[in-house]
């Protein structure tokens, strides 16, 4: 089956699926983007994303293409089309073609594409069962991390460096020493005391939608949270560490650096946050199983 991108409008071959030479998002990485996982036939957690990705939007002063109605719209069509029923849906929103000039040109039109993949969550499911290794490598990122734009660089170099190393991900740390998240996922750790500690939401990091319904998740159970930063050491200190994010879920965090954190293998913290996060993931796809479905 050929997959179907939506662009500008349309639903169109993945061959015929392009943008302009001139769009800013291209030329100036002026755009912004955002990632909702598929699950059997639901989007998980859309609203969060949504209402992100207007902040965003909202936040560079880029135009907003739709109503959020439309967007779902789009993004089920989308999904639909490509006959996603786990997987993932990437959107990207551009401040549009124009002349290359540095300033926002004015009276043009956001870029607006959308793409849906297949994704097996058993994979993810593996991971988190014997927990994945991570490095860190320094946050060379710019000033303005909570905003989702798709000036990338810095993430795909700590990634492939993570990718060399054997890792999962790598672990973003300040000049001061302390990390402030994962080139594409939230770090938290885990205390002796079974406290979460996670980064307050600040310019410094993405606040992620998966980190706030682990939050919710981790209140409802009864777990304490403290919002500080953590340094290296107390992260190689700690009983457990996890990431989240939308396609990771939650996974444990068993290296850092090579060392191991805890015992070394997942602990029941992390197991317990993930099973509740799974339920959560289940429970909030359903929400569009039913327009999903319709023929
Ligand atoms: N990344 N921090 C960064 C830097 C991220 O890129 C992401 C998500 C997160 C987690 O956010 P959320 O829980 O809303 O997915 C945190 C996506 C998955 C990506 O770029 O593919």
């Amino acid at each position: 089956m050929s997959r179907i991108a939506y662009v500008n409008g349309q639903y169109v071959p993945y061959a015929q699926a392009g943008v302009h030479v001139e769009d800013r998002g291209f030329q100036f990485a002026d755009g912004v983007y955002e990632v909702v996982a598929v699950k059997d036939g639901g989007f998980v957690d859309l609203e969060g994303h949504l209402v992100r990705l207007e902040r965003s939007l909202d936040e560079l002063r880029i135009e907003r293409p739709m109503s959020r109605a439309a967007l779902t719209v789009v993004l089920r069509e989308t999904v639909r089309r490509n006959r996603v029923r786990n997987g993932s849906v990437y959107l990207q929103i551009t401040r549009g073609a124009a002349k290359r000039e540095f300033p926002f040109p004015t009276g043009v039109a956001p870029t607006f594409v959308a793409i849906a993949r297949h994704l097996d969550w058993a994979k993810g499911a593996a991971n988190a069962a014997k927990g994945v290794a991570a490095i860190t490598q320094p946050d060379i990122r710019w000033g303005r991390c909570d905003i989702k734009t798709v000036g990338l660089l810095p993430a795909a170099l700590a990634k492939q460096t993570a990718k060399e190393a054997g890792a999962y991900e790598a672990w973003l740390v300040d000049d001061k020493g302390f990390v402030t998240e994962g080139s594409s996922s939230n770090a938290w750790i885990v205390t002796k005391d079974n406290v979460l500690v996670t980064r307050m939401p600040s310019h410094e990091i993405l606040s992620g939608i998966t980190r706030a319904a682990v939050l919710e998740l981790a209140k409802r159970e009864g777990l304490k949270v403290e919002f500080r930063p953590f340094t290296v050491a107390e992260a190689q200190a700690a009983k457990e560490a996890f990431v989240s994010s939308a396609t990771s879920f939650v996974i444990p965090v068993v290296t850092l650096d090579d060392k191991p954190i805890g015992n070394g293998g997942p602990g029941v913290v992390v197991a317990k946050l993930r099973s509740l996060y799974e339920a959560h993931a289940a429970a909030h796809s359903t929400d569009w199983q039913a327009p999903f479905l319709a023929p």
